[in-house]
Formats: structure tokens, sequence, C-alpha cells
């Protein structure tokens, strides 16, 4: 694992576009993994600004989300798939056959999840994927001990994530879903490039974890150290227990 630092969570967040920028910029049909959360609103944003620019040309990008909400459909304010349309498919303009979210809506979800991998390798594998880090260390929604050879699946949320993610729901527990369909560790472990993102202090706990103790599955992030190209870019705050 490679890690970067820098001094400030915005500083850290143009790198992180600057990496997806070059993924396209070399290969303008790339298939990209995404996240939603805190975390990817100021890289969406600043790739927003320098696909506009004609930095590159997005037109040939397609992607595919880590995650969504069970029971949540589309137009739900607090769905991934409307996160996904304010911050970067809409502003964008990218045509509906050319992102997808994880089957999350509609019965037999459990059977119907690992299709999602189906879709994704139909599609040629993701070349690049872009993860943030719950402080529990989980990514996707692949909470401590899930198993290392996950595939898409329905994950049932921990109370220290609900409680996080409590804030996109005005604050009510109550509100946040139990469920999500999420991408697998294996599921994530097949793409070609992974680019974690950490920043603030509360997950300087998760990346102590990942970058210094051997992998297990009480830190799902830890797979990654099995993955021959991941790179982990921190501000300071969440970089502040290593070393
Ligand atoms: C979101 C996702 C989650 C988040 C993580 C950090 O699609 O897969 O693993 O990346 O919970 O969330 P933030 O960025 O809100 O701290």
């Amino acid at each position: 694992i490679e890690l970067e630092i820098f001094q400030t969570a915005s500083d850290a967040a143009h790198r992180v576009a600057e990496l997806a920028l070059e993924q396209v910029a070399a290969r303008p049909a790339s298939v990209l993994g995404l996240a939603t959360g805190s975390t990817p609103i100021a890289i969406y944003q600043d790739i927003v600004r320098q696909v506009r620019a004609g930095r590159v040309v997005w037109d040939q990008v397609t992607t595919f989300n880590l995650d969504e909400y069970v029971g949540l459909c589309a137009s739900d304010p607090h769905s991934f798939t409307y996160y996904m349309q304010q911050h970067l498919f809409g502003p964008l303009g990218m045509r509906k056959q050319k992102w997808f979210m994880p089957p999350h809506c509609g019965p037999d979800l459990a059977q119907i999840a690992p299709r999602y991998d189906q879709t994704i390798a139909d599609h040629g594998g993701i070349d690049w994927q872009l993860l943030g880090i719950g402080r529990n260390g989980h990514i996707g929604f692949n909470e401590p001990g899930t198993p290392f050879d996950s595939l898409t699946h329905v994950a049932t949320l921990s109370e220290s994530t609900r409680q996080a993610n409590a804030a996109w729901f005005d604050g009510h527990l109550d509100d946040v879903p139990q469920q999500a369909v999420t991408m697998g560790l294996a599921t994530i472990m097949a793409a070609g490039t992974i680019v974690l993102a950490a920043f603030g202090e509360s997950k300087a706990w998760a990346l102590e974890k990942l970058l210094k103790e051997p992998p297990t599955p009480a830190v799902p992030a830890s797979v990654l150290t099995q993955h021959p190209h991941v790179l982990v870019i921190a501000d300071q705050a969440a970089a502040s227990r290593i070393n």
C-alpha cells in the first residue's frame, strides 16, 4: 500500500480528483468504481469542474457504485442514487446507461445481489475504484466480520455506521435503513487500481489498523494489504496515528 499525506482534506481531495482524471485521460472508456458519503463530495466537485473545463472527455466512462441502501428507491433524497445524480451524474450529464447502482429495490435481493458482480465483469471489470473508509474500518458496507471472499450481498449496517450516517437523515437514527446492498470485499479486490480516501480525525484509528496491523476480517479495509495497486490518500488528521 502506498500512502500520500496532505495538509488539508481539500488538498487531499484535489489529489484524488487528479488521479481519477489521469485514469480517464489514459483510458477514456474506463470503468470506475465510486463511493458516496462526505469524503467524495469535494473530489466530485473537482472532477466536475475539470471535465467542464475540457480537461478530459467523460462521455465513454462507465461507473459502478459500491453500495445503496435497501428500500430507498432512486427518487428518495437519502438514497445514494440521488446523491450520485446530484454530485456527479447530473453535473456531468451522464446517460443512464453509463452508471450502475447495486440492485436494491424489489424482492429476492439476497439472490439478485451477486448479479452485480456479473454485470461488472460483463463491462470488463473495474479499472479504478474509489473508496472511503468507515471509522470502524468498513469499506463499502462491509462491516467488521465480513468474509474476505464476499461478493455483492445484502449487509446489515452496524450501530456505529448507522450513527455516523444519521447526519444525512437530519440526525434521526430511526430513519437510517438497517440494510444495504454492497459490493463484497472480493468484488472490491478485483479492481485494477484502488484509491482509498481518508479525511479527518475520525478515520485515524481505522487507518492505523489498515496500515500497521496484519489483515483481519475484524478490520475489513485490511484486505487491501493483499492487493498489488492500492494508494491511500489521507489528510494529516486521518494520518495522525501513523508513525
Ligand atoms: C459509501 C461507502 C462507505 C463510506 C464510509 C465513509 O459509498 O461505501 O464505506 O465510504 O462510510 O463515509 P464518509 O465519507 O461519509 O466518512
